[in-house]
């Protein structure tokens, strides 16, 4: 086990290690001012675990107001994970789970009712993860990301 893990609230001077961590993790990209705009949006969902000054992994999220993935009738305010990764030197140490366990109480800092995310039908690793914080697998969207592959929706009710 890696000892050491510490986490924060992003910060813009961790830019860089995020948006490698991003590149080396991750099919889906995106430019420095997409991770700004979150930071400065809903800077308590963006987070970072670091070993001294080296960055493990980061969460960076969004609020979000539309109709209840849970409720279909309502409207609420949901938090909606864009984007999570863990370099792989340091998975499997319970740093995914923490950084969305902080994620989520910062959506309810924010008064979100829910929080829903999308990942690959592949990539069980992560829905794991998603199962084990207690989100449900609640829909597949066929096609989703540019390559063709599908995600499933999944969702969990706060706090
Ligand atoms: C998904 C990811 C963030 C998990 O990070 P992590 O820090 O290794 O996860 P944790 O150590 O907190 O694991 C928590 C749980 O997730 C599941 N899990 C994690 N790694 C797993 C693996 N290799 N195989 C199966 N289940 C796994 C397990 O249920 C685990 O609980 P356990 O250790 O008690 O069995 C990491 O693997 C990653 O960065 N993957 C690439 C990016 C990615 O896929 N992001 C998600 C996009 S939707």
């Amino acid at each position: 086990m890696v000892e050491d893990i510490s986490y924060r609230l992003f910060e813009e001077r961790d830019l860089d290690q995020v948006v490698n961590i991003n590149w080396t993790c991750l099919p889906e990209n995106y430019n420095n001012s997409f991770f700004l705009e979150l930071f400065y949006g809903f800077p308590k969902t963006f987070i970072i675990a670091s070993v001294g000054s080296k960055i493990a992994g980061y969460i960076m999220c969004r609020i979000e107001t539309g109709f209840s993935e849970v409720k279909k009738i309502s409207i609420v305010k949901k938090g909606h994970v864009v984007s999570i990764a863990v370099i792989p030197e340091y998975r499997r140490n319970g740093i995914g789970y923490n950084l969305i366990s902080k994620a989520l109480a910062g959506m309810f800092e924010y008064r979100a009712n829910e929080c829903y995310l999308e990942v690959r039908v592949s990539n069980d690793t992560a829905i794991n993860l998603y199962k084990k914080l207690g989100f449900k697998q609640i829909k597949t969207i066929n096609g989703y990301y540019k390559d063709g592959e599908s995600a499933y929706l999944m969702t969990k009710s706060l706090p």
